[in-house]
């Protein structure tokens, strides 16, 4: 039988026979390529994952009655509430894996960026940065000196590879503009990007949406697609050849994410954890983070879009919010927990349901933008496997260091390139004043670092090749530093040499 017949025959099957309804219609040419898209479906299970799909839809969420509660102290780390003495145990505990070149990073950037409203993956996003760096180069130029630092540390030469899952949609331009960049200075063979699969998007009555008459409307699956992809990729035995035994997992947005971050990798390590979650204080009941908690007395995330609103409106006797470990998608795992998700368990991960507009051609052919939602995608979420841990910890940071997501384009409120570029500038100028340096305006008059709604905080862009967190800028002690002010290689070594 041919592999057109085969796939006509699974498709009937599965009662999808309206996939190849325009087949007659399409050129030699791109009957060929829909032939390749459909092949590499799985047909076997398409059955269940369209009926799947139209039923969990169809029926009411099952958010109503969760079980929850707080992660107990005991299982905690903290920025805020944790001793100095601890917290430096914890980063040279880190520093020294790194040394040894146990520890690698990986970055989900598998996803559409839809709200963002960008063509091509976030990661190439410029924020506005005086600069004009992008935040794949900041989280690149992150990495090189976090390497730096454990080797003046240790006196040796170390790699952290950063594992970069792509889909579809970011794989090609995500390595063009890598290749583009040289790497932001990096080894090449220490950049490794993989795929995550794409699975269909159906509509409510259980068809596969046709996206053109020679094209399946298909989305990638959540980034709890990466259990898949890690094996799919061998991207486990990767880590194996290369000695790494913990990985820092985290989404692209976050302009403040503290790559391969030695503290929290060395509270995970100091306490034998094989996953764990970094978190933030909740800003209010509805920010769209996940809540970090207990289910039935298993961890879990509950996601921003699943928990019931009197859960997260709850509050303790202080008035302070009962959920509110927010989950800033900054995981750790050991490598041999990951190997067991990936091989035992991921069968078993949740399915969630988004309801999306999906472009679709009608029955007649005709291309549709819909302007109600009608279809369904289905994702798996990364969290999911925190309920297979055996030993599960939690670590929290401090929102104004570590997390800013960009979310939205400008003109929304919060998570805008706008708030995130206030946030670096922010902290950047924290730095700099705790060096001793004054930021003053183009006037000469001086600014505070702090920013509030009708004061943005003065542009202050310190290069994460000169500091990584803050440290290493004592040669601004006594500067005057006149804003906007970059901090770079080159203004470094003027100031260096400047006399006062
Ligand atoms: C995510 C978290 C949420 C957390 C918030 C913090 C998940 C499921 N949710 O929500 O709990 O509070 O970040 O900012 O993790 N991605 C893929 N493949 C996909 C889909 C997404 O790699 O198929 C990547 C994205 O590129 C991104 C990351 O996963 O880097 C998070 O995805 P996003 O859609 O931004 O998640 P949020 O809904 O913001």
């Amino acid at each position: 039988m041919s592999s057109f017949q085969l796939v006509k025959q699974s498709l009937e099957g599965a009662g999808q026979d309206h996939v190849l309804q325009f087949w007659l219609e399409l050129s030699e040419e791109d009957r060929d390529v829909f032939l390749q898209e459909l092949v590499k479906l799985d047909l076997k299970g398409l059955k269940d994952h369209c009926e799947g799909a139209a039923k969990a839809a169809a029926s009411k969420s099952s958010i109503l009655d969760l079980d929850m509660d707080p992660v107990p102290p005991e299982f905690m780390g903290s920025v805020r509430k944790s001793d100095t003495k601890s917290l430096t145990a914890w980063e040279d505990e880190g520093f020294l894996q790194i040394s040894k070149n146990r520890v690698g990073t990986l970055l989900l950037a598998g996803g559409q960026g839809t709200r963002l409203g960008v063509q091509y993956p976030k990661g190439m996003y410029k924020v506005g940065l005086p600069s004009g760096k992008t935040l794949y180069q900041i989280q690149a130029e992150r990495l090189c000196k976090v390497q730096e630092l454990a080797d003046s540390k240790h006196g040796s030469k170390c790699t952290i590879p950063w594992y970069i899952m792509t889909s579809e949609f970011t794989l090609a331009p995500t390595g063009k503009f890598f290749e583009e960049n040289n790497y932001f200075g990096l080894e090449s063979s220490d950049v490794i990007m993989f795929e995550q699969r794409m699975i269909p998007a159906v509509s409510f009555d259980g068809k596969v949406i046709l996206q053109g008459k020679g094209k399946i409307a298909m989305a990638p699956d959540g980034n709890g697609g990466l259990y898949q992809a890690l094996l799919d990729n061998n991207v486990l035995v990767d880590m194996k050849n290369r000695g790494v035994e913990y990985l820092h997992v985290y989404c692209v947005d976050n302009i403040l994410v503290k790559m391969a971050d030695p503290v929290f990798i060395g509270f995970c390590v100091t306490k034998g954890a094989d996953c764990g979650a970094k978190v933030v204080e909740k800003s209010h009941p509805a920010e769209p983070v996940g809540v970090v908690c207990r289910v039935q007395g298993v961890p879990q995330v509950v996601e921003y879009s699943e928990i019931p609103l009197e859960m997260a409106e709850l509050r303790g006797p202080g008035g302070e919010l009962v959920y509110s470990a927010g989950n800033i998608c900054n995981h750790f795992f050991t490598r041999t927990f990951l190997q067991d998700v990936s091989e035992k368990f991921q069968d078993q991960l949740k399915q969630h349901i988004a309801i999306k507009k999906v472009p679709f051609v009608d029955a007649h052919g005709n291309e549709v933008r819909p302007s109600q939602p009608n279809g369904i995608k289905m994702e798996k979420f990364v969290f999911d496997v925190f309920p297979f841990s055996r030993n599960f910890v939690m670590f929290e940071a401090v929102r104004e260091d570590e997390f800013s997501p960009l979310k939205n384009a400008d003109g929304a409120s919060t998570d805008s390139p706008t708030t995130a570029r206030n946030s670096l500038f922010a902290q950047h100028g924290r730095w700099a004043t705790s060096a001793g340096a004054m930021l003053l305006d183009h006037h000469g008059n001086q600014i505070p670092p702090s920013a509030s709604d009708d004061c943005p905080p003065a542009q202050c862009e310190i290069s994460p090749l000169l500091s990584y967190f803050g440290e290493g800028l004592e040669f601004l002690k006594g500067r005057r530093l006149v804003t906007p002010f970059i901090l770079d290689e080159n203004t470094a070594e003027s100031l260096r040499t400047q006399q006062h």
